[in-house]
């Protein structure tokens, strides 16, 4: 049986050093920082994880298509952080930051082209099925983003909308990553199913966590600059449950101390200037979450999403050891801090 271990080690020797072209250097030098400073590498670890479920040795045939899950998930991050005007990322200057914007649309569309080569090399029996999920779920991840800004404009979005919009900006590549692993290991068409679904909770968690992370993580572990969503507008799980706690508890009439949806209205108007603005708003929004209880309310969203996940997971029917590995994969992001 495949153990985390040596999960860990082909992922280290994926991205170690990756096969990239060199020149121009303008061109493929963000492609190597961005894979070489290394993220959490969440995607291919579970689509190695989930061909591990059915497998007993990790096989040439699924390393490219898992490296691709990280290259495509890398390369929207470059355009994620060109959209949202951040300025860290993996405790690194982002690309746009560091080199400039032009080269953040160019580097990111390359390494968006690199990832469909990856993902090409899936074995031919399943290639079709492989290529229709992966395009699929590219253009979703598209569609998310489009909704993300969307928000961002609106004062009030539906908790069903956000729902939504990170399902596809977000839990759909996850979901993906999982599917992709079981389609590539040749489980039958029920397990992949519900490695889909088990991926999708999963990833509306771990998306909840990071807008929890964004307003209540510690930078230094966080890697990314704290309140970030906040000088945003944007609709976090913690903004859309705030105005709609805020608008029921008006609603039945309970004193909200300056914590109802129009002090927060006011809040998200405030300048953002200077840096002592957007320390200011930071603080008042911060202050308006906690008086609402809502970084409480998200980690029981988290945990809730968790368990849906986990409800999937048991459906496949796994021997225990190989279910297991799910629990602690699914447990491990659970956990996050960063
Ligand atoms: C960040 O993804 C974007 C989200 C979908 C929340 P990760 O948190 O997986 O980022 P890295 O790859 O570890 O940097
Ligand atoms: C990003 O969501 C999702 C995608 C990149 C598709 P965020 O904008 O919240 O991700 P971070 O916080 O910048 O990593
Ligand atoms: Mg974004
Ligand atoms: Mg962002
Ligand atoms: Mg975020």
């Amino acid at each position: 049986m495949i153990n985390e271990a040596q999960i860990e080690e082909t992922l280290e020797g994926l991205f170690g050093n990756p096969d990239f072209a060199s020149e121009p250097s303008g061109l493929y030098d963000p492609l190597r920082y961005m894979i070489g400073i290394g993220g959490k590498r969440v995607r291919p670890r579970l689509c190695l994880t989930a061909y591990s479920l059915f497998k007993d040795s990790l096989s040439d045939e699924i390393l490219q298509p898992a490296a691709a899950l990280e290259v495509f998930h890398s390369f929207t991050l470059i355009h994620d952080d060109i959209m949202d005007n951040s300025d860290m990322r993996r405790s690194r200057p982002t690309v746009w930051k560091k080199w400039n914007g032009n080269t953040a649309i160019l580097s990111g569309d390359v390494m968006c082209i690199d990832s469909y080569r990856r993902i090409a090399k899936a074995p031919a029996r399943v290639l079709p099925q492989v290529l229709e999920l992966f395009t699929a779920t590219a253009a979703q991840v598209c569609e998310g983003q489009q909704y993300d800004m969307d928000f961002e404009d609106r004062k009030e979005v539906p908790m069903g909308d956000y729902m939504k919009m990170i399902g596809l900006k977000t839990a759909v590549l996850l979901a993906c990553s999982a599917k992709l692993g079981a389609l590539i290991a040749g489980a039958d068409e029920r397990a992949c199913d519900y490695l889909y679904k088990f991926g999708y909770c999963l990833g509306l968690a771990f998306q909840i966590t990071d807008d929890y992370l964004d307003t209540f993580g510690d930078t230094s572990v966080f890697g990314k600059k704290i309140g970030g969503d906040i000088i945003n507008n944007k609709k976090s799980w913690l903004l859309t449950r705030a105005m709609e706690k805020g608008g029921e508890m008006e609603k039945s009439g309970v004193i909200t101390h300056g914590s109802g949806k129009a002090a927060l209205q006011a809040a998200m108007a405030m300048k953002t200037d200077s840096e002592t603005e957007r320390k200011a708003k930071i603080a008042k929004v911060k202050g308006i979450y906690m008086d609402l209880g809502i970084d409480e309310d998200a980690k029981y969203e988290i945990i809730k999403q968790h368990a849906h996940a986990m409800d999937y997971a048991g459906m496949i029917g796994l021997p225990r050891v190989r279910y297991e590995m799910l629990h602690r994969y699914a447990e491990r992001l659970l956990g996050r801090t960063k």
